[in-house]
Formats: C-alpha cells, sequence, structure tokens
C-alpha cells in the first residue's frame, strides 16, 4: 500500500506541485491530476501516467474567474456569461486559447479548456499555487473516474506523487463542457450543469448537443468497468433483466438522480471489486442530471 502519499497538507501539494510533481486532487466532480499548466515536462508526465495519448486535451483549472483573460485570447459573450453564473462550479468552457498556453495542454488545439472547481481544498489549493493547473480526471485511461482518494490508490499507486484526500466527491460525473469557440455555443459533454440551465443563460442560443459526448479524444467506450454493462430504460424491465441472471447486480437510483450521479462510479468499481459480470443498470429521464447518467452509463455499456 502507498497511503503515506495521501494526505490533507496544501503545503506538500504545493511543495510537489512546485517541483513539477503530480499531485491528485479533490474537485465536486471528480479527482484530478494536477501539474503546473505552465511547466511542459510536469504535464507531460500527467500522460506518460495516466497512459493516455498526447493529443487528448486537459483542462486547466484556475482560483477564480478573474484570471481567464490570462488564459483566453478573447472571451466570447457566451463565455462570460457562463463563467459568471457558474463558476465556481463543475462547468468546462472551451476557448480560444492565449499565445502562452503550452500545446501539449491543448493538445495542439487553438482553444483551451477551463474550469473554476468549487471544492474547498481545491480552491485553496489555486489560489495560494496563483496559476493554472492542467489535470485530466486521475483515472488510468479507459477506466472511470474517480470519486475518492482510495479509487485513485487503486488505479495509480505510487505513480502519483501526492494524493490531497478531500473525502468523496459530491457531484460524482465530470463536469460539463461547454464549446464557446463556435456561435451558437455547443456541449460537447453533460454534466451537473444542465443543458436547460445553459440554454436559459443564453436565451436559446445553444447548438442541440450531438449523441454520446464527444469532446476531442472522447471515444465511444471510455468509462468502462470490466463488468459488462446492460441499458434497460424502466425499472420493471431491470427486475426481469437481473433476475434472468443470477449473478447480475441492479443499478437503480433514477429515484434520486444526485444521488445515482454521485455514486455512480463507486457502484461500477465496486462492482469490478466483487467479480460481479453483468451490471444491469436503469437510465434515468433524459432530462437535467439524467443527460449525464445516461452519457457515463451508455459509454460504460460500449465495447
Ligand atoms: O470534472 C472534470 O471535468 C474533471 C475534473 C478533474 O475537473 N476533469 C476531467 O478531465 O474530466 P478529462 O481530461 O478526463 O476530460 C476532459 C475532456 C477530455 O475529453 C478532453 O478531450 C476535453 O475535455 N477537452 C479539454 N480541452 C479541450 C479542448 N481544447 N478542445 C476539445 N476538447 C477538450
Ligand atoms: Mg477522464
Amino acid at each position: 500500500m502507498s497511503t503515506g502519499i495521501i494526505g490533507t497538507s496544501i503545503e506538500r501539494a504545493l511543495e510537489v506541485l512546485g517541483n513539477g510533481g503530480l499531485v491528485a486532487i479533490p474537485t465536486e466532480t471528480v479527482y484530478g491530476l494536477a501539474a503546473d499548466a505552465s511547466n511542459d515536462a510536469a504535464v507531460r508526465r500527467i500522460f506518460a501516467t495516466k497512459g493516455r495519448p498526447a493529443d487528448h486535451p486537459l483542462i486547466v483549472h484556475l482560483a477564480a474567474a478573474e484570471q481567464l483573460p490570462e488564459w483566453a485570447a478573447t472571451i466570447p459573450a457566451a463565455a462570460a456569461v457562463l463563467a459568471d453564473s457558474c463558476w465556481p462550479g463543475p462547468l468546462t468552457l472551451l476557448v480560444p486559447k492565449a499565445p502562452q498556453v503550452l500545446p501539449v495542454v491543448t493538445g495542439g488545439r487553438d482553444t483551451v479548456g477551463i474550469r473554476v472547481p468549487a471544492h474547498p481544498m481545491a480552491t485553496e489549493l489555486l489560489t495560494r499555487f496563483g496559476g493554472g493547473l492542467a489535470a485530466p480526471s486521475a483515472n488510468r485511461f479507459g477506466k472511470v473516474s474517480p470519486t475518492t482518494a482510495a479509487h485513485v490508490v487503486a488505479d495509480l499507486g505510487n505513480r502519483v506523487d501526492y494524493i490531497l484526500d478531500g473525502g468523496a466527491c459530491p457531484v460524482g460525473v465530470e463536469s460539463t463542457i461547454v464549446d464557446c469557440s463556435v456561435v451558437p455555443a455547443q456541449i460537447l459533454r453533460p454534466g451537473a450543469i444542465t443543458a436547460e440551465q445553459v440554454s436559459a443563460l443564453l436565451h436559446g442560443e445553444l447548438a442541440p448537443a450531438l449523441g454520446p459526448s464527444r469532446a476531442a479524444g472522447m471515444m465511444a467506450s471510455h468509462y468502462a468497468p470490466l463488468a459488462t454493462v446492460v441499458l434497460v430504460e424502466s425499472s420493471e424491465a431491470g427486475r426481469a433483466a437481473a433476475a434472468a441472471d443470477s449473478d447480475a447486480w441492479l443499478l437503480d437510483r433514477s429515484d434520486d438522480l444526485v444521488f445515482y450521479a454521485r455514486h455512480l462510479y463507486d457502484d461500477l468499481r465496486a462492482a469490478d471489486l466483487r467479480g460481479v459480470s453483468t451490471v444491469v443498470a436503469v437510465l434515468p429521464p433524459p432530462v437535467g442530471l439524467g443527460h449525464a447518467i445516461r452519457d457515463r452509463l451508455t459509454k460504460a455499456a460500449a465495447r
């Protein structure tokens, strides 16, 4: 066990980041694997540690919306409105990148993804760090995102220099991604800031979302557990499918979508730990947070 690298010391995290190291950080969505976004070598270590292809762009995390002009060449009107209303929060905005943003962060693209997370530990770390932290989810590439420090240990162990333990992530699924570099803006990945909220804030100036989330580098199968995930549209269908297979686990939390999202990845990891062969998952209605849960379950079911 590498539990010695888990702790709650912001000092230690700052020291590691200052030396070009990697720190797993809690956010309200999922844990991120963070490095100094202005340190090319440190950012490269993120890709090596995750086993992630180098052309997949990373999100830059900032302490406050006021820092956006340091990272964006221009701030599109939609980005200004959404940042103002939703940050800090589970929302990533794609904006034209400022010239000094490293190509290794954006995968060579001319846009950069920016987010101001709403987690007290992340906020304290980012505020004291002062710069941007590039951070993808702190899982091995292709696995479900970690929502506890223990998940990070299970995936990355001592390949990460320090893990800031901020408890279980309250949202549980990754941030909503809105591409504000196009007009009208478009949701590339659904999350806890819902399409309905984004559309209302933009007075309906929002392009229709595409099928399963496909931001650059996203694959049809990405959030995959080892178990086979079978999707059904109703509790009745779920019970029938689970009854037909004595080994199957039934995942049916459509009566409480906040709870469903918060525990989704822990449930999928638990199924794998128990060696469950099949998870029968009841899809919530495609409304509000239901979109994000359906999206992640659809990816978990893809092979
Ligand atoms: O909630 C979250 O967003 C978490 C926490 C740690 O902030 N982060 C996260 O990062 O989920 P990641 O790397 O696992 O997913 C970010 C997605 C990737 O699919 C990436 O391709 C896309 O965002 N992305 C980032 N910057 C982009 C850009 N400039 N253009 C297109 N897609 C971008
Ligand atoms: Mg990820």
